[in-house]
């Protein structure tokens, strides 16, 4: 018998045949009149399937009165309409077959509430919930929207390295990688530990961003994207950091910073506009249960131009307002009461900032020719903050040369980044948006760590 998934069984309606379907029990209900009510989840839908199991099946006594929830089972039967109850269809059994247990004094997730911070406790039941099972669907249709996104524009799809030996971002937020013996570690003359010994001969990390590495493709086939894990040892306990997170970093040849910002806000829109077409039942469930504002705020995104405007200009807005805690001043990094200020009392939508002061931004941005700021961008969002940062790229190879001595970097360090500059080079530009960042956006989630299924934050790694 051919087996359905409950989302394939409530879009064809196959009333009235034969069917399979292999879920957990949510719920089970025992009716006076001699037969049980099974409320079964398989995680393709938000929707349960309601399966009616008769006395007369014969492990009714010794099997079905058994099943409490979380309990695995597959069912066969015929699909009936059911009008006037609550569903329109359901499953009238001719068989249960139970793969296992579940036991009802210790299973966690039964009827009442459970707070997100316990869920976190139990990550690795979570994912039955009405509430993760939704984050789960919509973060995989960002996934698959983004590869849609940008296969569609010709770009295309590398994978950079995740353990790197540079340092892109310089803000030395890096996760060391080592098999040396650190109860016996092997220092050199000066008592400095000697990395020659180590796996790599040198220091290595896992890599916090994937940009350098694109760059080097993007000069050479033109545009290309990475999409994968990044790691950043920042010490901050906020609802929109982890130490984990997921990057879709696009990287072009032949842009400069206005075709960067376009392309982002094609992308936010993109994305935006297929989990509204595609993620519609999860999309309303996080309306109603998770962030009542959340379809306006979507639709807002989708329906709006983006605010271009330089960080200088932000900064003279930003300085009439005297009620920050943290005091505007040109040169400081932006607070996110700043940010929120912009997105959501001055603009009241997206807003893109530019021009950052040099001293704020990584070592790569083009410099302008003020030689005070740098062609950056960094998309803000109503709620959300920071979710794109992104810049042109320094392509003129004394300028970069200059730059990297300013600022107490070596050459040699960056021999091949810099190779790219003496072999034909262009201009060239690209962003990150943060992944997870996305995924809060998209489902109005309040804390990041519910957007990726294990989350990995300061003093947790579990599971
Ligand atoms: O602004 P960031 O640091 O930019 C880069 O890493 C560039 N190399 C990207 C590029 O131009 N190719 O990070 C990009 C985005 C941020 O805007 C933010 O959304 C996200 O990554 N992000 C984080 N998300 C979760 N937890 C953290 N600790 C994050 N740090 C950055
Ligand atoms: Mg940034």
């Amino acid at each position: 018998m051919k087996q359905l998934l409950i989302h394939e069984i409530y879009q064809k309606e196959p009333i009235d045949q034969e069917i399979c379907v292999k879920g957990w029990i949510k719920t089970r209900r025992d009716s006076k009149g001699g037969f049980s009510f099974l409320e079964i989840n398989d995680g393709s839908s938000l929707k349960n399937l309601q399966i009616i199991a008769d006395n007369s099946l014969k492990n009714y006594q010794q099997d079905i009165l058994k099943l409490f929830p979380g309990a695995s089972v597959k069912v066969e039967g015929i699909l009936v309409s059911s009008p006037g109850g609550n569903q329109k269809m359901e499953l009238k059994a001719e068989s249960v077959r139970i793969y296992g247990f579940s036991d009802v004094t210790t299973y966690p997730l039964q009827k009442q509430r459970i707070s997100f911070e316990k869920l976190r406790e139990i990550a690795h039941l979570r994912g039955r919930t009405n509430t993760f099972g939704a984050v789960t669907r919509v973060r995989n249709a960002l996934s698959f929207a983004t590869h849609c996104f940008f296969q569609e524009r010709n770009f295309y799809y590398l994978n950079t390295p995740i353990i790197t030996t540079s340092d892109c971002e310089g803000a030395g937020q890096l996760f060391r990688v080592t098999t040396l013996d650190f109860n016996n570690l092997p220092k050199n003359k000066q008592g400095n530990i000697n990395c020659e010994s180590d796996f790599f001969s040198q220091e290595a990390s896992l890599t916090v961003s994937g940009q350098l590495e694109a760059e080097t493709y993007a000069c050479g086939l033109g545009r290309v994207y990475t999409f994968g894990p990044t790691f950043r040892a920042e010490n901050s306990n906020t609802s929109r950091h982890l130490a984990e997170f997921w990057m879709v970093e696009p990287e072009m040849a032949f842009t400069n910073l206005t075709q960067d910002i376009a392309l982002a806000e094609d992308y936010l829109k993109y994305l935006i506009n297929y989990i509204l077409n595609h993620c519609k039942d999860d999309l309303e469930f996080f309306n109603l249960r998770i962030e009542n504002s959340l379809l306006e705020q979507l639709n807002k995104i989708v329906s709006s131009k983006f605010i271009t405007l330089t960080y200088t200009d932000a900064v003279k807005i930003l300085s009439r307002n005297r009620n920050f805690s943290f005091p505007v001043e040109w040169g400081i990094d932006l607070q996110s009461e700043h940010e929120q200020y912009l997105t959501e009392v001055e603009f009241k939508k997206p807003v893109v900032l530019t021009d950052y002061p040099k001293s704020i931004k990584p070592f790569y941005m083009r410099m302008n020719d003020d030689n005070k700021t740098v062609a950056a961008m960094d998309v803000l969002l109503p709620k959300i903050g920071e979710i794109i940062g992104g810049s042109q790229r320094e392509e003129r190879l004394d300028c970069l040369q200059n730059r990297l001595k300013e600022l107490d970097l070596h050459e040699n360090d960056y021999w091949w980044y810099l190779d790219l500059r003496r072999y034909g080079t262009v201009p060239h530009s690209g962003f990150g948006l943060g992944f997870e960042r996305l995924v809060k956006l998209c489902t109005g989630m309040g804390n990041i760590r519910d957007t990726i299924p294990f989350p990995r934050v300061p003093g947790n790694a579990k599971f």
